[in-house]
């Protein structure tokens, strides 16, 4: 009976397979030299656990999965024999989940929730590192950090940040026993910048040159600033302007001609948290606008793999600082100047006279005259003395 492969073509980070009838999607990467951890195969050990990004999933490959994975579209790839073609992506932090019971909650001086907890099941952390905290039901979440050492104690203790009240679902009057869920540990800043990959110079020309690459970014940014998730990061930005820079950028990372005059992504996307998901569900976006111009599976597999290099560089859970050699600038802080001349609020289009004290944002770099800045909340009504 003929069949054709391609109808199940596999996308998993910058690679293509074309899955065989009767193949699961671990043996087709297994036979295609794609690595992927696995141990069991059969569908027990979990370690082959990935998310399906675009396509459908067949019900049994997930069935053995608890059902938040399951709404997160995980599948066990042993356990996976694709009805048509699938967008995969590695397992996510995001996705991982332990049930802790409470041992007690502390408010410290410096006004700060700290709780301490046992884990139920083996959870795997480094202090510092971040976390979620969520219901029992993994609803309602909320961000803390790792204060204690994982060799140190069986109780762990996260803080959550100053400010932060304590969610309701831990509100008890005696907390002990009480059951909730973690999610993550979450990654932390990789210690060493990505080194890119050599450039293929013979790549750009197959993809069809500056005029493929350039229209494909044109439909992908289109797509972009119609999506209601990833528009509100480019608020700022002209689509001309991220066009030519994303050109630019790959241009000189894929033809290695030096022609990007810009920041590497660590210091460019330092202020974006963007998940793992919303990380895969631009490579989408991008997929899709490399199909409609042509590029066959075997390309764009080829061009993904540019990206996705840098994906420990822009997956992030909270800001980082930007770096400049040894130097960490935080960028997300108000600043204060003096008017040398009187210019137009950025809020309201009202003067400001020269010499007012002005308080504006580091990284957006907005000011406010004083109706527009006693607008917003308290702490930003003022300008320090
Ligand atoms: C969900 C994922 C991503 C989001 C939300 C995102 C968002 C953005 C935004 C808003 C800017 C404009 C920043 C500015 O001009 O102030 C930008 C710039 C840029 N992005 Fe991304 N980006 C993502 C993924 C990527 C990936 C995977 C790459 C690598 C191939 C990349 C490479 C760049 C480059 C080269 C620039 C221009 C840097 C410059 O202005 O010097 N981005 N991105
Ligand atoms: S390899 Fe063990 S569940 Fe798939």
């Amino acid at each position: 009976m003929h069949s054709d492969n391609n109808a199940k073509m596999l996308h998993y980070q910058g690679h293509a397979v074309a899955c065989r009838d009767n193949e699961s999607v671990l043996d087709a990467f297994l036979r295609s030299g794609v690595s992927i951890p696995f141990s069991c195969k059969s569908g027990v050990c979990h370690r082959c656990m990935v998310r399906c990004i675009d396509g459908d999933i067949p019900q049994h490959a997930a069935r053995k999965l608890p059902e938040h994975q399951q709404a997160a579209g995980c599948l066990l790839a042993c356990q996976c024999h694709p009805t048509g073609p699938m967008v995969l992506a590695p397992q996510s932090p995001e996705n991982r989940v332990t049930r802790c019971l409470l041992s007690d909650v502390v408010f410290t001086e410096d006004k700060r929730w700290r709780l301490y907890f046992e884990p139920i099941t083996r959870l795997k952390y480094r202090t510092a590192q971040l976390a979620k905290l969520m219901s029992h039901e993994l609803n309602g979440e909320c961000a803390a950090t790792f204060l204690s050492s994982p060799d140190e104690d069986f109780l762990v203790v996260v803080e959550l940040e100053a400010g932060v009240r304590l969610p309701d679902w831990l509100q008890q009057p005696s907390p002990e026993g009480l059951e909730f869920c973690l999610r993550g540990p979450l990654p932390v800043e990789p210690e060493d910048p990505v080194m890119p990959m050599p450039p293929e110079p013979g790549l750009w020309d197959e993809l069809g040159g500056d005029r493929v690459v350039r229209a494909v970014l044109t439909s992908f940014y289109e797509k972009v600033y119609a999506d209601l998730e990833l528009r509100p990061f480019f608020e700022r930005v002209t689509m001309d302007r991220i066009i030519g820079k994303q050109f630019a950028f790959l241009k000189e990372n894929i033809q290695g001609e030096p022609v990007f005059l810009g920041e590497q992504p660590r210091n460019t996307h330092n202020w974006m948290v963007i998940s793992d998901a919303l990380f895969d569900h631009r490579q989408n976006l991008m997929l899709q606008a490399m199909r409609a111009h042509g590029l066959t599976d075997g390309l764009i597999a080829r061009w993904a793999r540019y990206e996705e290099q840098f994906r420990p560089e822009i997956v992030k859970y909270k800001p980082w600082l930007k770096r400049f050699g040894d130097l960490m600038v935080d960028t997300e802080q108000y600043e204060v100047c003096l008017l040398d001349e009187a210019t137009v609020c950025d809020y309201c289009e009202g003067e400001i006279p020269a010499g007012t004290l002005v308080r504006y944002h580091k990284r957006i770099g907005k000011i406010g005259c004083d109706a527009c800045v006693s607008a917003t909340t308290p702490e930003e009504q003022r300008c320090p003395p």
